[in-house]
């Protein structure tokens, strides 16, 4: 285990803000990830599990332990299409290497930044796959308790980019590895708007094809966050009730729109780029110039700056919609806007 006290988190978050944390661990295994969350637990140190940084917006310092998990191994079972996969792996790694070992589902999620271990924490997704889909199961270390435990799908309690792994903020399970089942005979989704124009409604695709499409459209219209600091969508898309997605049409001639239960969902970028805000600046901070749901770190913003923008953001799509757009990004130092 590596432990750093004082540490300095710009090089931990996809945003490259400045912040701080009393301490930093690296944990290599179970074992030490116990011997941290004692430590943690003996100076009264509240616990920030951060994978690779890549979903957070550091707006003050950190009083606690960010935790890193550096455990790695990926290991396939053939016979069950099934793969194991530990927390500190890179996700688009894994992506790949289902790929080459010929099990498919999870193409649609390549280019996801971020550990394999926190996948689940905020269920990823993208162009019409969400990981629950293949997910079996996930061990964890549940820090109130002290023990390690094996949470299934439904303990997992999975949705629009949220789990029950969210919601014990003080002491938090600490993902340690996770299990997918995949398939081995491709059943590519070609669904989403972006992947059919790509394959010009054509289905039959093989999938290399779709995983390098995604690859291609994620390059094309989001920043890398290792040359543009960003953590992907800022806001989670909201949903409307069928009543107001109607009164959106009366005002545009075609707002894009999913239905998902209970409603449609509406594109956040979409709302943000009718309220004029792609490429708007703010000290340091932007919105990215290709797409409006992405803040980026334009010119050494501090998290504050990032903070006031989405603040903003928000604001103005309240005003003009009537929509309150929820931050996707977790928020520490300040109160969750
Ligand atoms: N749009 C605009 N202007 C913009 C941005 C988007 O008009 O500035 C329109 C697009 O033209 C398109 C629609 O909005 O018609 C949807 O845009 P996009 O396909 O880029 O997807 P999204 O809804 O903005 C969601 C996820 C992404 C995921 C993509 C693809 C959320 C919050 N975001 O974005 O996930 O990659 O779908 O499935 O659900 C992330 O979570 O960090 C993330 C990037």
């Amino acid at each position: 285990m590596k432990l750093v006290f004082d540490a300095d988190l710009r090089r931990y978050n996809s945003f490259a803000v400045a912040a701080r944390a009393a301490c930093l661990a690296e944990i290599g295994d179970v074992r030490e990830l116990e011997r941290a969350v004692s430590l943690a637990e003996s100076r009264n140190m509240p616990l920030l599990p951060l994978g690779e940084g890549s979903n957070v917006l550091f707006v003050g310092d950190f009083p606690g332990m960010a935790l890193l998990m550096r455990n790695r191994g990926i290991e396939f079972d053939q016979d069950r299409c099934e793969v194991r996969v530990a927390a500190g792996e890179n996700w688009h790694e894994l992506v790949r290497a289902c790929l080459a070992k010929g099990l498919h589902g999870i193409e649609n999620l390549a280019l996801i930044p971020g550990s394999a271990g926190a996948a689940p924490v905020q269920n990823i997704g993208a162009y019409g796959v969400e990981l629950e889909r293949f997910f079996l199961e996930l061990e964890c270390f549940d820090c109130a308790s002290g023990t390690l435990r094996t949470w299934s799908r439904a303990q997992c309690g999975f949705a629009y980019r949220a789990s029950a792994l969210q919601q014990v903020r003080q002491q938090p399970r600490i993902v340690c590895s996770m299990r997918l089942r995949l398939e081995r005979e491709a059943a590519p989704v070609l669904h989403y708007p972006a992947l059919a124009e790509e394959f010009d409604g054509s289905t039959e695709v093989t999938p290399q094809q779709l995983f390098d499409a995604v690859c291609r459209i994620r390059r094309s219209k989001l920043p890398d966050p290792a040359l543009l600091g960003n953590a992907g969508s800022f806001f989670k898309n909201p949903v409307l009730s069928l009543a107001a997605f109607d009164e959106l049409r009366q005002r545009f001639a075609s707002p894009p729109g999913f239905p998902v239960e209970g409603g449609v969902k509406l594109p956040a970028g979409w709302l943000l780029d009718q309220c004029g805000f792609r490429g708007h600046v703010h000290g340091g901070a932007a919105v990215h110039d290709r797409h409006a749901v992405v803040l980026v770190n334009k010119n050494r913003a501090s998290g504050r700056e990032l903070l006031d923008l989405a603040r903003k953001m928000q604001a103005r799509t309240l005003a003009e919609f009537g929509i309150a757009l929820e931050p996707e990004v977790r928020i520490i130092g300040a109160e969750q806007p």
